[in-house]
């Protein structure tokens, strides 16, 4: 089984919790993280499930993930099972209220990702995923890490 983890990272929350995700992973099925700039056409041959992270930024994933999921040939993730994921703030510590609002009706980075795999053809096998971070750079929540963990795992009982 080929279990591919791409991710983009600014700050490093997000790579973390995709190097989370591939430990997890890998101690039933290989799995390969990869940062987004890094992925090549043969990475993508012969997948059997593809995760994509990204933190949130400006509701949306960062432009590396957006050219990469836009980039992508119809078809190059046919039917191959998919889930993705993001980090972002919690929205409770947003303040004040009107900016919550703002974020809440923009959305996140894991929702629009799917949207752009579905298109692709991929078939996105589970809801997306937020995990957060303390400020606009981190650090990642306690338990964050954990629970990727634990959602990845999720995905090997499919
Ligand atoms: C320019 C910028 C825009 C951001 N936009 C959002 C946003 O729309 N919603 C949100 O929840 N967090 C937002 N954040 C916080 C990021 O989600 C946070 O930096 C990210 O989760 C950190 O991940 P990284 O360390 O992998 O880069 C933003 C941060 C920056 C610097």
């Amino acid at each position: 089984m080929k279990i591919l983890v791409i991710y983009d990272s600014v700050f490093g929350n997000t790579e973390k919790i995709a190097q989370a995700i591939g430990t997890a992973v890998s101690t039933k099925k290989d799995a390969v993280v990869k940062r987004v700039a890094e992925v090549n056409s043969e990475d993508l041959q012969g997948l059997d499930l593809l995760l994509v992270g990204s933190p949130t930024r400006g509701f949306r994933p960062t432009e590396a993930i957006a050219a990469f999921l836009k980039n992508l040939s119809v078809g190059a993730v046919q039917n191959v099972k998919a889930a993705v994921f993001d980090t972002r703030i919690p929205i409770d510590s947003i303040k004040p209220a009107i900016f919550r609002s703002i974020v809440k009706k923009g959305g996140y980075a894991a929702p629009v990702m799917a949207k752009e795999l579905e298109k692709k053809g991929a078939t996105v096998i589970t809801e997306p995923e937020g995990f957060f971070v303390k400020g606009s750079e981190g650090p990642l929540l306690e338990g964050e890490l954990e629970r990727a963990a634990a959602w990845a795992e999720a995905f090997l009982k499919k």
